[in-house]
């Protein structure tokens, strides 16, 4: 079969579901990530400043390099000899994979190769909970721990490890997000109809889900006065 890389036998063995999906022509159209910009964004002060829950989001899709910068700052592999990645895991078990999921389907972002991998060709975000806003956001972040990759920890510590690694994830995405304008928060899911629609393994679990999305559009009338330089912004995506 001719399969993208990132889809081919190699890839299976550690996701059989997907592959199952591949043999069912159930996957979504591949996204290709243009390199992340990893010198751009605006000082880590600044960015502090402005960290914020936003819930309220435009249909808009996210441009493929706003996406690909997300990713990599979320969750990029940022020392690539070793392979260790923006946020810090336990005893570096990196055991939280990142799942995207868009309205074209859901995606596992594999951060060496820095890829975007086709899982399913079906839209979960209304089955990732919260307020009905945040299902509309287009691009929801399901941070999934695979307790398989965690032997190295005593089973009675792995949800707190599970839960601070993931924590570190969403806090570099939130960091993202304030530095390219972008709305973005974390909330909290049912999560055994979500793993249901994606198919996880029982050892697979989801700590969080983050919706990101441009802000919805401020209407003029509704700004904030002349001065208040973080809402003019906001409002002018
Ligand atoms: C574990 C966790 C769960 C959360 N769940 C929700 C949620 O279900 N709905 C929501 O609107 N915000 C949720 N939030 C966002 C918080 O409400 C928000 O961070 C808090 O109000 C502080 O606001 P700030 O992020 O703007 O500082 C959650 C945050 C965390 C850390």
């Amino acid at each position: 079969m001719n399969l993208p890389r990132s889809q081919k036998a190699g890839w299976y063995a550690a996701t059989p579901v997907a592959s199952v999906a591949v043999l069912r022509g159930e996957l979504p159209p591949a996204i290709a990530l243009p390199a992340p910009d990893q010198a751009g964004g605006r000082p880590l002060m600044a960015v502090l400043r402005e960290r914020q829950s936003i819930r309220e989001f435009s249909p808009q899709s996210l441009a493929p390099a706003a996406l690909s910068n997300l990713l990599w700052a979320a969750y990029g592999v940022n020392r690539p000899a070793t392979g260790h990645r923006t946020a810090p895991s336990t005893m570096n078990m990196q055991e939280i994979a990142l799942y995207v999921a868009l309205e074209g389907g859901l995606y596992r972002y594999e951060a060496k190769p820095h890829e975007l991998v086709p899982i399913l060709a079906a839209d979960v975000r209304p089955k990732t909970g919260g307020q009905p806003a945040l299902q509309q956001a287009p691009v929801v972040l399901i941070l999934v721990a695979d307790y398989d990759l965690m032997s190295k920890a005593r089973p009675a510590d792995r949800d707190f490890f599970a839960a601070i690694d993931a924590g570190f994830i969403s806090q570099n995405a939130y960091l993202y997000c304030a530095s390219a304008g972008l709305a973005t928060v974390v909330h909290e899911l049912n999560r055994p109809p979500l793993a249901a629609a994606m198919h996880l393994r029982p050892e697979q679990r989801i700590v969080i889900v983050q919706a990101v999305g441009y802000p919805k559009a401020v209407s003029a009338e509704a700004r904030a006065p002349a001065g208040s330089s973080r809402s003019e912004s906001r409002g002018a995506k």
